[in-house]
């Protein structure tokens, strides 16, 4: 068939109602076989995985909101997702930014446990539950389920904060020292995170990797530690589009923040680990930053804890109000020469918070004789 005969085709299909019908039916089941068929070939299989089972009960906040918070829990960490609502979804805790957070679960066997998640659902409204079990091995399925429901509900979003519901973070120490500050083309298809170059692929451990898998003793791609990644949302629809698609590997950080990102290309990673070292996995290096520095002068804005514990004891110390001296009282006993106390030196470190009285001393000693007896 010549163009012309085609042409001539078309303008008589156009042109005379009967074919005009016959045109449109054609087409509508040339488009429904497509449709169907790239549905059974393409998205159902790996789709099926992280169905939603159990949803939030509403949008994705409103246009005020600052970021949304993901964060990845257990289904029977009550306790912790009862913290974070305080910590995180809480306004009066951090004003004055908004944030949405949203906890990501999976399914379960034990009835009892259901029944407590869709009380706590109907309650809050804020948990995602996904077919899938709720197992370590899962939690990659759990992250493309993330993605899945920011894609369908929140792709408007400013930012998208991913937690482990171990994870403190200092709100708004992060707004204003951190991400306020964040030159734009760093807010443009970017990861911020601890970043792992050229990490090697453990064979030993709760995390082993058998050869079969991955068989390169080192990953050829930078990924991050997953406990806090921020993600900016031009990536969110990418990221769900290739993490259906492509192979799931079991290690969920190296799966979503290297694997993925590999595929979709140009994807920009900026290191939180060092210069200036924001974040940290180690809860010690943390609380030693905090007292040595104080809560302010520390760069560090997170850190992955130990457990409840620690948590409980950080949001008390930023919720707390500022006291208008540091002060730290220190005796020192003094002897004498064959060993009797003599004496007691007292060091009250009366460190000045308010610049209102930076012209008060900064160190108080005193000196308390002991009479002789
Ligand atoms: C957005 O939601 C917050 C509560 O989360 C509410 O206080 C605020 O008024 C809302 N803003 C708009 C524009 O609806
Ligand atoms: C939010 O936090 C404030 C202050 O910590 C507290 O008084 C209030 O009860 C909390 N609101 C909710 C709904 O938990
Ligand atoms: C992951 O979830 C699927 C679907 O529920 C389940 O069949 C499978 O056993 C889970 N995998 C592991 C390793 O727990
Ligand atoms: C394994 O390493 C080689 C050399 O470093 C690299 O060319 C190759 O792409 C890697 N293979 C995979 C699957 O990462």
């Amino acid at each position: 068939m010549s163009v012309q005969e085609i042409i001539m085709v078309c303008i008589t299909y156009r042109t005379f109602l009967p074919f005009r019908i016959l045109f449109i039916i054609h087409q509508f089941i040339v488009a429904s076989c497509l449709c169907v068929c790239s549905c059974v070939y393409v998205c159902v299989p790996s789709d099926e995985l992280t169905e939603i089972t159990m949803n939030t009960n509403d949008e994705c906040g409103n246009s005020s909101i600052d970021a949304v918070v993901v964060v990845h829990t257990s289904a029977d960490h009550f306790k912790r997702r009862e913290r974070f609502r305080m910590a995180y979804s809480n306004y009066s805790n951090t004003k004055p930014y908004r944030l949405k957070v949203v906890f990501l679960i999976g399914s379960v066997l034990d009835a009892n446990l259901q029944i407590q998640l869709e009380r706590e659902n109907m309650m809050y409204g804020d948990t995602v539950v996904g077919s899938f079990l709720d197992t370590y091995q899962n939690l990659t399925l759990k992250a493309v389920m993330g993605f899945r429901w920011l894609a369908s509900t929140c792709p408007n979003v400013k930012l998208l904060i991913k937690l482990d519901d171990d994870v403190f973070i200092d709100v708004r120490k992060f707004f204003t020292n951190y991400w306020e500050k964040v030159a734009s083309n760093n807010k443009k298809r970017t990861i911020h995170c601890l970043v792992w170059h050229n990490a090697r692929v453990g064979r030993t451990g709760k995390w082993k990797v058998e050869k079969g898998l991955f068989a390169n003793a080192s990953y050829p791609f930078p990924y991050c530690a997953g406990f806090l990644t921020l993600v900016t949302p031009d990536l969110i629809e990418p990221m769900y589009t290739y993490g259906k698609s492509i192979d799931f590997f079991w290690i969920d950080d190296v799966f979503l923040y290297g694997m993925i990102p590999s595929v979709i290309q140009g994807v920009n990673f900026v290191q939180l680990g060092h210069n200036p070292r924001v974040m940290t996995q180690n809860y010690k290096e943390y609380k030693q930053c905090r007292e040595s520095k104080g809560v302010d002068k520390c760069p560090l804005w997170a850190t992955l804890t130990n457990g409840e514990d620690e948590i409980d004891q950080e949001f008390a110390i930023i919720s707390a109000p500022k006291p208008v001296f540091d002060k730290t009282v220190t005796t020192k006993k003094q002897y004498s020469k064959d060993n009797k106390q003599t004496g007691l030196i007292i060091t009250s470190n009366l460190s000045p918070v308010n610049t209102q009285q930076k012209n008060l001393p900064s160190i108080n000693k005193v000196f308390v004789k002991i009479k002789q007896v």
